[in-house]
């Protein structure tokens, strides 16, 4: 994926978590944002971001298509 594509986020519960994991070989977590239902993140990866991951019930849209998380069953 190219650093200035945009990936859309859409809460479909509330609390849902956007956490953005940082860029070479130290992997961590270093921002982490909270939706409620029907909010919507537009994010980019970054010199700073490189992964982005979803906890919770939401709508991701990014170049490759779109995508469901959902919650553990
Ligand atoms: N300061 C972060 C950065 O420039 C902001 C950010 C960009 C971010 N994309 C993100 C935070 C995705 C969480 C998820 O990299």
């Amino acid at each position: 994926m190219e650093k200035n594509e945009y990936v859309v986020i859409k809460a479909i519960e509330d609390g849902v978590n956007v956490i953005g994991l940082t860029r070479g070989t130290d992997t961590r977590f270093h921002h982490s944002e909270k939706l409620d239902s029907g909010e919507v993140m537009i994010a980019q990866f970054t010199d700073h971001t490189s992964a982005i991951k979803v906890r919770g019930k939401a709508k991701i849209l990014t170049s490759y298509g779109e995508v469901e998380s959902e919650n553990r069953k």
